[in-house]
Parts: structure tokens; sequence; C-alpha cells
């Protein structure tokens, strides 16, 4: 999941270029590269590392031209290095290259065979090849490349130029989504709109499969088999504002506290005084959830906690069996998918390799239907699911996920509200759970008031190697997503265990160096997790417990520390007591002084396997 920008234009690319690699680095960023074409040459900057070494190392050495490519890294073949980053360059052509080739070995021994000499231990590099093989025997840039994508197993997004054809990009997508920006004079290819959002809002998302040739007066999209292609130009309503960190130190703290107007804004024309408003899942939709006697949901990471949420959501209200399973486990099983069964996808950037190639296993599995929760307008997943549930959040830009998790919830608490209404759910409880869901922007915006404790908190963690969170019900998977933030960010190790299983194997963990941290919601569970945190506080456990404002615990002797809020209703509890744990991984981590928004190893969209 690297990041591709491309321009040709009359003003010199190559700062464009770096400006849209910033906005790309959530894509990956262990190494970063661009390629503009010269009077007789091409030239190229690479570096290991971060965007502003790239750029440190360009200014130093600035070159000028009009036609460029370039990459930011998250390395799959051959480690983070300068001569594995993109652009590669065989002969007159430099490719960047985004995905995973998998014939490479194959192709790589082919080209040998020719005598062509390799540079990088990338995948990447046959196509390079590739393509200046073709052009030698004549043909011309985009030629050349559909030739070459032909011979390519796997997943790509790609951007090439040539020496030979300067004014020229020639860009392909399969598998890994690839923008066209349509400026004036000028033209742009990215892998997302934020990429290109300084220089044009004006953008067209090409499908699968297809080839893009683009100039600085035109731009022609081709199928695969090379026919010319009308795509439709959009509108995209990004502000470069939006992929701004504004006052904020990192993005990731940005993005917490944008989280009542993210969610405000994903219930807005939604959801009624009386419930939820009628064809906010599309026209026929209400046909199709009526038929739905099971739900099946599938997501990674963040996006997985969020599902599973709504397990207990969707069993509570609507009585309507639930399995929730990762992305990457469910896509290689022998699901037994029984009649009726509604699958669910959910996905922020809507181009996650394991969830989407799951929703098209499903396709194939007899379900009812599928439907997305997804944060990208126009991303795969949104564009292949029959039954689509925007979240609002605007842009998340922070590897970590926080406002994405949240308006997931509130999304998924829509839908919920809305099966447990075709499930005949009391209109009097479905009103009330409306108003609930309505309250949690208020809510969550009350949990940001505990910022300057939980910052004071995060000083007795920083010295911590290891750290258990627990919770019950539908508080074990926010858990979960806290211990995620917690060893994402701080890189301090973290389980999640559902508090009633901690006599069978954590407990004989808890020491005085492995705080314990807990979510204690007012609910029927309180009483048994009560005894739960009992085991540990008798152990001489540190307990840190989140709790309603209503709850009371005995004091722990000045080992842990007890911290209140208002969490608001049953149903949107889960959403409240996430602030807390996202606020305590942040702290922890700017005390450690990790790289927050970009921690090492991971990147934010993992369009591979
Ligand atoms: C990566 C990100 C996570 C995210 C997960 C799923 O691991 O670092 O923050 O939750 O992918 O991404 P998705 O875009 O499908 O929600």
């Amino acid at each position: 999941m690297c990041g591709i920008v491309a321009a040709v234009a009359q003003r010199d690319v190559a700062p464009i270029l770096i400006e849209g690699l910033k906005a790309l680095e959530y894509r990956g960023y262990d190494s970063a590269g661009v390629a503009v074409l010269g009077p007789g040459a091409i030239q190229r900057v690479r570096a290991k590392g971060k965007v502003r070494e790239l750029e440190e190392r360009y200014r130093l050495n600035p070159f000028a031209g009009g036609t460029g490519i370039a990459h930011t890294r998250w390395a799959t073949h051959g480690a983070p290095s300068e001569e594995n980053a993109h652009p590669h360059v065989a002969g007159t052509v430099a490719v960047v290259h985004n995905g995973i080739i998998e014939n490479h070995a194959e192709l790589r021994a082919e080209l040998q065979a020719k005598g062509r000499t390799f540079t990088s231990e990338t995948d990447t590099e046959v196509i390079a090849h590739l393509i200046d093989e073709a052009m030698r025997g004549g043909l011309g840039l985009r030629d050349a490349a559909l030739t070459a994508l032909r011979r390519l197993e796997g997943a790509y997004a790609i951007a090439a130029v040539s020496l030979t054809e300067p004014g020229h990009v020639v860009g392909a997508r399969r598998g890994s989504p690839l923008v066209v920006g349509i400026g004036i004079g000028e033209h742009f290819l990215g892998s997302d709109v934020q990429a290109l959002i300084k220089v044009t809002n004006r953008v067209v998302y090409l499908d699968e499969g297809d080839v893009v040739e683009i100039e600085r007066d035109r731009y022609q999209v081709y199928t695969a088999d090379g026919r010319p292609v009308e795509r439709t130009v959009h509108e995209s309503e990004l502000s470069a504002d939006a992929v701004e960190r504004g006052e904020y130190r990192h993005y990731m703290l940005k993005e917490i506290f944008e989280q009542p107007r993210a969610v405000a804004d994903t219930l807005e024309g939604r959801l009624g005084p009386r419930g939820v408003l009628p064809n906010i899942f599309g026209i026929d939709a209400e046909t199709l959830l009526k038929r739905v006697r099971g739900v099946h949901i599938v997501a990674c990471g963040t996006s997985y906690h969020a599902g599973s949420v709504a397990r207990y959501w969707i069993e509570g209200l609507a009585h309507l069996p639930v399995c929730v399973e990762v992305a990457s486990e469910y896509r290689y099983r022998d699901v037994v998918v029984p009649p009726d069964t509604l699958f669910v996808a959910i996905s922020q950037s809507g181009e996650t390799a394991d969830t989407l190639a799951a929703l098209r296993e499903s396709r194939k599995r007899g379900y009812l239907g599928t439907f997305a929760v997804c944060n990208v307008p126009e991303s795969s997943l949104v564009r292949e699911a029959d039954l689509v549930l925007m979240t609002r959040a605007g842009p998340e830009i922070g590897v970590a996920s926080t406002k994405a998790f949240t308006t997931q919830l509130a999304a998924l608490g829509l839908l919920t509200l809305e099966l447990a209404r075709l499930n005949g759910a009391p209109t009097e409880k479905c009103q009330r759970l409306c108003a609930e869901l309505a309250s949690l922007p208020r809510v969550l915006e009350q949990a940001l008031q505990l910022e300057p404790t939980i910052a004071k908190l995060a000083e007795r963690f920083v010295g911590k190697h290891h750290a258990l969170f627990l919770g019950r019900g539908a508080h074990y998977p926010v858990a979960q997503e806290g211990a995620l933030k917690l060893k994402e960010i701080s890189y301090i190790h973290a389980e999640a265990y559902p508090a009633g299983e901690l006599k069978h194997g954590p407990l004989a963990l808890v020491d005085e160096d492995m705080p314990v941290i807990a979510v204690a919601p007012n609910n029927q569970l309180l009483e048994k997790l009560k005894s739960n945190l009992e085991e540990v506080r008798a152990r001489g456990g540190e307990l840190y417990v989140f709790a309603d404002h209503e709850v009371t615990l005995p004091p722990n002797g000045g080992r842990g520390e007890l911290v209140k809020l208002d969490a608001g209703g049953n149903l949107i509890a889960a959403a409240a007591f996430t602030v807390p744990l996202q606020l305590l991984a942040y702290h922890v981590a700017v005390l450690k002084g990790t790289d927050v928004d970009q921690p090492r190893n991971l990147a934010k969209s993992v369009t591979v396997e």
C-alpha cells in the first residue's frame, strides 16, 4: 500500500509531486522518490525514510521538468532502502507501483535471461523492464504498458514515463486505487484525491483494469484491452483544509477532537425523532433488509472492532444472529451461510485488500446481499457493495484510526435501529434509542473534556512494557480497541480480555508491573465486572478504571485510578468509553516520543494481502 502521484504540466512538477506525497504518507513512509523527465535524462531522487528526507535531498539538488512520477513506499519485496525505493528505472522508462506482482520471480528470471540487470530487490522493477522491452520492440509508451500489464499477475496501480515520450504519463489500476486529476492545462494521477486536492478538485476514478494516458491538454482512459472509454468526472467536496493539521500537534489528536462533529455529520439527515429516516440505505433497501435473518460482519483492524461492538447491538435489539470475523480469516474459510444472511463489510478506506477480497468472495457464498460501511466515496468497496452507508468522518490521516471508529459505530447504530424496527422492536423503544444515538456527539464532547486528566494519567504508563485491557459485552471490543491503540502508537505490548476470562490465564500476569485498564459502564454486567476487578485488586494489581459517573468502586490503595465519565445510554456507551482510551494511548505515545501519526512498520491503508 504505497502512494503514487504523477503530473504533466507546463510548470516544474517536482514540488507538486512532493506535496502530493506528503498527503499520501499515510499509505507508507519507509522510503520515497521522485523522477522527472529532463532533457535527455531521467532526473531522479530517492531517500530512505519520510518524504521530508526526500524533500531535503531535492532542495539540495533541485531539477526542472514538467513530466514526472513519485512514490512513497511501504515495503513488501525488499527492505526499506534507497535502492528499493521507487521510481525504478529501466532503459528509458521509469515506473512507480503500488501492490504486489505475484509472478515477479519468473518475470525477473526471464528478463535476466535476456541480459537485463536489476538494481533492486523489488517486484516493481520487472514492470519497468517489461515496458522498456516492449518500447524497444517499437511500441509507444501506452501500448508498451498495456503489453507489460498483460504479463502481470497480482494487484497493482502504476504510473510510468519514458524519455522517448516527454509530456506523457501512463497509469493503470487493477486491485489498487488510482484517480486522475484534471487541471487547466495540466493533468495528474494520484492514489487518492487527497494527494491532488491542492492542485485540483476535478477527478476521475478509474475502474478496475483501466489504463489512462495523461498529457498537459488531454487525458484518455482505456479499458484493459485498449479501447478508449469515457469515465465520469467528479467534483470532489474535499477541502484542502480538511487534510491540514491546523493548530494540533498531531493528526491523531485533531481527529480525536473531531469526533463529535464527525459523528453528528454521520447522523445528520438520517435520524429523525421517531426513528431512522426512510431510504437512507438506498431506495430499495427496505425490501432487502426486511428479509434479513442473520448478519455476517467482516472487517480488519479498528473496523473489525466496530463490527464486534455492533454484534452485541444487533443481537440484543434486532434479535438476529450475528457473526463477526477478520477479513483475512473469513476469505479462506468454508463459511456456512444460512438463508437470508446479510454480508456487512466495514472499512474506513474501502480499499483494504482483505476486506475487498472477502466482499468479492461473499458473492459466491449465497448471501441475501452485501452492505458496506465506509468513509471514502468512490472507493472500491463502495462501488462493489449492494447497499452502502457512508460514514462522514472526513479524511483520516493518523495511521491509528479514531474518528473512523466512532463514526462507524454511529453508522452501525443506524443499521441496528433499522433492523430492530423491521424485526418488531416496540416503537417506543426505537424512539428512545434514536434519541440516545442522537445524543452521541454531546456525550463524546463531554468525554473529550477528560483530556487533561488522562494526559496526567499517561505519565504512569511511560515506563511500562505491558498492559491488560478488560471489558465485558459490547465493551470487550472497546477494550480491544484501547489495547490496539496503545500498542500501535506507544509500542507497549497490550492485550484485551473479556473480564470474565481473566481467571483463565491472564490473571497469572498481574503484578505491580502490569497495569490493568478496565471499562466499567453502568449496565447489567457491572456487578460481574466488579468481581473480576476484585480478582486484580486482591493480587496487588494496578487498576485504572474508566467508569460511568454513577458507578462506585472501592479505592485501590493508590494503585491505579478511577476516572468517571457520563457515557450516555447503553447503546452509545461503547463509543463514549473509546475516547479516554484513545487519549490515553495518544498521551503515552507523546510522552514516549514515538511517531504518533506514522508509527513504525504500519500503514493506514493496507491494499496488499
Ligand atoms: C490498517 C490501519 C488501521 C485500520 C485497518 C483497516 O491496519 O492501520 O487503522 O483499522 O487497516 O482499515 P480499513 O480502511 O479497512 O478500515
